[in-house]
């Protein structure tokens, strides 16, 4: 983790989140965990009242698995403003992450620009909206970009920087210079595309797994197995291209040389794109519920969390060289 700049407020300076629902107490955790001092906004009350004591709760169970020493001081760098004014005069970053839509995102980025230090800079959470098309008309346009973190961000660390044709160059390297700083990892998109990276990925993997249910080669729980027990387990240490890399004696090109043909196969049987059907969900609707019934997915949402958690647990020990003192003894707490 980079130390901060003393000089640099970006690197000081408080952090304002706007939207505070789902992702933005999660941003919350991120950045008070990491020693920043944190101001959230909320248009909902009903939100404001309750996102300390849900914070609180999500920073327990990091400690039960190692994942954070002292909880009460990281709540404690949290505030909860009344007003947008309080949360971002004199924040030197501002995380909006506010509902997903175009219309919402221009009318939050207009009432916050008037209100940013000259230095402070605005990252949208959006998922897809591409920020050129709510920061157009801004006087300071050039510091707002996107910053999509993966939900909940403070247990998947990618966050997507995605500069618009107006975004500085400096507003993009502090940003992710200030991701690296608070312990997340950061990837830059160089210029605007649709669902960015990781949803297009994301998109390209989903599309193959309807076909191929669809076509009936497997059942969605097969084709999920395929991913969970195969796949899936290089993919949470290492890229689609390094995975390549190392399956073929000589690197890439060997892999390429030797399975180009075949993707490339693949990829031209599925030349021509087709919305997911209603009868199509429908029918992966029905295997899944008689696997997970609807009632049961917000426990299932627990258990995915605390599987992340013991994960990132592992993944921090593995990065320090093994077993560090503070992993085994929370371990050991554990069992
Ligand atoms: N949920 C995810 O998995 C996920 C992942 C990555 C990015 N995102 C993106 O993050 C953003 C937030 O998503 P979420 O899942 O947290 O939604 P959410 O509905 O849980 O939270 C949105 C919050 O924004 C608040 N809000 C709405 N308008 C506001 C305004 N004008 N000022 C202040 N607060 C306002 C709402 O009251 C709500 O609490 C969206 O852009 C979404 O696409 C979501």
């Amino acid at each position: 983790m980079t130390e901060p700049i003393a000089t640099d407020p970006i690197a000081t300076d408080p952090i304002a989140i706007v939207g505070a629902g789902l992702v933005g107490s999660g941003w919350a955790i991120v950045f008070a965990r990491a020693g920043r001092r944190v101001r959230v906004f909320d248009a909902d009350r009903s939100i404001r009242d309750g996102v300390i004591s849900a914070i609180g709760n999500q920073l327990r169970e990091l400690k039960n698995f190692g994942l954070v020493e002292d909880d009460s001081s990281i709540l404690a760098r949290i505030a909860v403003c009344d007003s947008l004014e309080a949360a971002v005069r004199g924040a030197s970053y501002v995380q909006e992450s506010v509902f997903e839509r175009q219309d919402i995102k221009a009318e939050i980025s207009a009432a916050i620009s008037p209100l940013l230090a000259d230095h402070a800079l605005v990252g949208s959470s959006t998922s897809g909206i591409p920020a050129s098309s709510f920061t157009e008309t801004l006087t300071n346009r050039d510091r707002f970009l996107v910053s999509h973190p993966v939900n909940p961000p403070y247990l998947v660390p990618v966050v997507e920087v995605v500069p618009t044709p107006w975004t500085s160059a400096e507003t993009v390297e502090k940003t992710m210079s200030l991701m690296e700083a608070v312990g997340q990892s950061p990837v830059l998109v160089r210029r605007e595309v649709e669902g960015f990276l990781l949803n297009r990925l994301q998109g390209a993997l989903l599309r193959e797994a309807w076909a191929l249910f669809e076509d009936g080669y497997a059942s969605a729980a097969d084709i999920d197995k395929t991913v969970s027990q195969g796949l899936g387990l290089r993919w949470c240490f290492m890229g689609p291209f390094e995975t390549i890399d190392l399956n073929a004696p000589g690197g890439v090109r060997d892999y390429a040389e030797r399975l180009g043909p075949l993707y490339h196969a693949i990829v031209r049987s599925r030349s021509d794109p087709q919305p997911w059907s209603d009868g199509l969900i429908g029918n992966v609707e029905k295997e899944r519920r008689t696997e997970l019934a609807l009632t049961d997915l917000d426990q299932r949402r627990n258990w995915r969390d605390r599987r992340l958690m013991a994960l990132a647990a592992h993944k921090a020990d593995q990065d320090q060289g093994g077993a560090s003192p503070m992993m085994r003894s929370r371990r050991d707490e554990r069992q």
